[in-house]
């Protein structure tokens, strides 16, 4: 056989990307070789949360084998090589983030927790009765509660921005909410439930206009495009390490300095203290005053590890990748009779939220389950979301650039599968 008859095997292009650079990538990922059910595992719930590269489950290992031992407290050699590997991270965050200085960078558990933080130590001690508190209709239950708890404490108000029936905010309503009264603007960056990207550069500059701080919950974002702090203006930015291809129990809440430094301890406890007697207690620097204990030392080497790994392969790829699924699984479903995509705005991430009629999400879930497809049904943490659809849950696919277009070829085949055994 002669060398030109050789079948040639094409790398396939997927948004900036070929077929190649993917399936190494899904190389990085051990748990992307799993067979569920029989059949190979397709992962579809990267909203809820993303698989972790090699590179991370190494960094957090090798902290536990070679580094361990507590931070900022020991003279010990390995105590302040913990300690340079805790600050390490901050510093891959800091950049990552584009954040002025590390000292803008507090690690709590989670998005949930950052929000928290800056319910109860920015924005109460501002707070009176009559006081308004903004969040928009597409809020996950984290950027709602949290809001509700201050209010019932305060007898402040929460005010909703509402969206379209595309899932799109309505951006004169917001306009006409932004008042005297607005004490903060806390928005999603990205939506969980329906892929929505907000205008957020737009809401941050209108806010600003009128002396209101913003915060951004950013946990669906950070993963999927390149995000920068200085450049949006945001007051503060919250963020889960899990979503970002590392562990759980870590996030950030970025935070400009000069609300940082005007802001009291959320909690209390050691390395968050200069000096305390029974009289007096002076509090530590930012952000070391919202660190109180011991943090999860391994968690942010872990997510500092995470962030190498993301930057090694590019945002601006990953993003480009993630749309052209995003095109094709959209373009799929518009195939698929009695199919209704949640979530149609202009300008979208990799989530495919939807209903079909005549099946609940639940059962769906359960017979993509069979085929070894993850993918999330129920109201994502954002009822409210499904009261604006009246649907009392979604089924949800939501994309990381180690999927492929075969991936959303079997989530479809077994949608027809479904709709064959329910429909
Ligand atoms: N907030 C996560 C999700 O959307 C858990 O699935």
């Amino acid at each position: 056989m002669s060398a030109a008859t050789f079948p040639v095997q094409r790398p396939m292009r997927q948004g900036g990307s070929t077929s190649l650079d993917v399936a190494a990538w899904r190389r990085d990922f051990p748990i992307l070789a799993r067979r569920m059910r029989g059949k190979p595992l397709v992962y579809l719930d990267n909203a809820a949360t993303t698989q972790k590269p090699k590179a991370v489950i190494d960094a957090i290992a090798g902290y536990y084998q070679d580094t361990n031992a507590n931070i900022h407290r020991g003279v010990h050699s390995l105590s302040q090589e913990a300690t340079e590997a805790y600050e390490g991270a901050r510093g891959k965050i800091q950049r990552y983030i584009n954040a002025a200085e590390t000292a803008e960078i507090v690690f709590v558990r989670g998005t949930t927790e950052a929000i928290n933080l800056v319910a109860q130590s920015f924005v109460r001690p501002r707070l009176a009765a009559g006081d308004e508190i903004l969040v928009s209709e597409m809020e996950h239950h984290s950027n709602i509660v949290p809001w509700q708890l201050l209010c019932a404490a305060t007898g402040a108000v929460l005010r909703v921005i509402p969206m379209s029936d595309r899932g799109e905010l309505l951006m004169d309503e917001y306009l006409k909410l932004l008042g005297p009264r607005t004490r903060l603007v806390s928005v999603v960056h990205v939506s969980n439930a329906l892929g929505t990207v907000n205008p957020v550069r737009e809401i941050i500059a209108a806010a600003h206009a009128q002396g209101v701080p913003v915060l951004l919950d950013g946990a669906q974002a950070v993963a999927h495009r390149p995000v920068d702090v200085r450049l949006l203006d945001c007051d503060f930015y919250a963020f889960s390490g899990h979503k970002l291809f590392g562990p759980t129990g870590i996030g950030v809440l970025y935070g400009k300095r000069v609300w940082l430094d005007a802001m009291p301890p959320y909690q209390g406890g050691g390395d968050m203290i200069k000096s305390v007697s029974f009289e007096k207690s002076i509090y530590n620097d930012v952000p070391h005053r919202f660190e109180a204990g011991t943090p999860h030392i391994a968690g942010s080497i872990g997510l500092g590890a995470a962030i190498d790994y993301v930057g090694s392969i590019g945002l601006t790829r990953i993003a480009a990748h993630e749309q052209t699924l995003l095109a094709y699984a959209t373009g799929r479903a518009h195939e698929v009779p009695g199919m209704r995509l949640i979530g149609t705005a202009q300008e979208k991430a990799g989530v495919l939220s939807f209903v079909i009629d005549g099946i609940h999400p639940h059962d769906l879930g359960t017979v993509l389950d069979c085929e070894g497809i993850a993918i999330r049904t129920g109201h994502h943490c954002a009822m409210p979301v499904m009261q604006h659809f009246h649907v009392p849950a979604t089924a949800r696919a939501s994309f990381a650039f180690y999927n492929t277009e075969e991936e959303v070829d079997r989530l479809f085949e077994a949608i027809g599968e479904a709709r064959r055994l329910l429909g």
